[in-house]
């Protein structure tokens, strides 16, 4: 018989009671004390490399310091019974190191390094990345992230959507959904299929009129063992 087919949107906050920060809670638009314009854009990476590797260096440690939470741990379980998706704006790899199987990083990944000069050349990164470290080609290497002012890639796009518009329950956990194309994304999602929130705070984004949100207004956490309760009644 057909699985279920569930497509998981995430942000920021399902990666919160991990201890990894959200980006806009901070009123001074500080990300971990460092200006957003001075660490993630190419015109930041052009002016100061050194600060750009520093600044994902540290992200990176704190990554490699978080353990996945529960709200990532129930997401992973629920492939046991349902085809899941994940598709997430997050950098870190807390989706895969709870037993996600299928993962999009549409932001890209803070345990990847890429060509600054050939961006297919993508390289695993655990450590910290220095000035001097070169690609095949002997360019310096980068984070792979996507920094603001940067295309996102087509191909994870591309899944991100076909996924989406094909899902049966589509839930976003965590995310302000302030930050386009990303946002666009739970636009895909078929009419009849069922649309489920999971934030503490009430988002500004708009879903159309006639379609049912389901609004779980607690932590990821909390409400993914609320939502993965619900949905185990289903199967049995
Ligand atoms: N559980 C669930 N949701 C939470 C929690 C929590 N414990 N704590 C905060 N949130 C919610 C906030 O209410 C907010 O809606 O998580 C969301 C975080 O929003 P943002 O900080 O804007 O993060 P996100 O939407 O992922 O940002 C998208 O913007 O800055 C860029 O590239 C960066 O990928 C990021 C993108």
């Amino acid at each position: 018989m057909k699985k279920v087919k569930l497509f998981f949107f995430t942000g920021a906050g399902v990666s919160a009671e991990s201890g990894l920060q959200t980006f806009r809670n901070s009123p001074d638009g500080l990300w971990n004390n460092y200006k957003i314009e001075e660490v993630c854009t190419p015109e930041a990476w052009k002016k100061n490399p050194a600060l750009v590797l520093e600044f994902y260096n540290h992200r990176r440690q704190q990554c490699k310091e978080a353990k996945p939470n529960k709200a990532h741990e129930l997401i992973a379980e629920l492939e046991n019974n349902f085809d899941v998706t994940v598709v997430t704006q997050n950098v870190d790899n807390l989706h895969e190191r709870a037993g996600s199987s299928r993962v999009i990083h549409l932001h890209g990944e803070l345990m990847k390094s890429r060509s600054s000069s050939h961006a297919a050349l993508i390289y695993s990164c655990h450590d910290d990345l220095k000035m001097g470290e070169l690609c095949e080609k002997g360019s310096q290497l980068r984070p792979h992230i996507v920094w603001f002012g940067e295309m996102l890639d087509d191909e994870n796009l591309y899944q991100a959507v076909s996924e989406a518009s094909s899902c049966n329950v589509c839930v976003i956990i965590g995310s302000s959904l302030q930050v386009s194309p990303a946002n666009q994304i739970p636009s895909f999602i078929p009419q009849q299929s069922q649309l489920v929130i999971i934030d503490p705070e009430e988002l500004e984004a708009q879903f159309n009129a006639n379609r049912s949100v389901y609004h779980i207004r607690k932590g990821a956490s909390a409400g993914m063992q609320q939502l993965y309760e619900s949905l185990m009644k289903t199967i049995n």
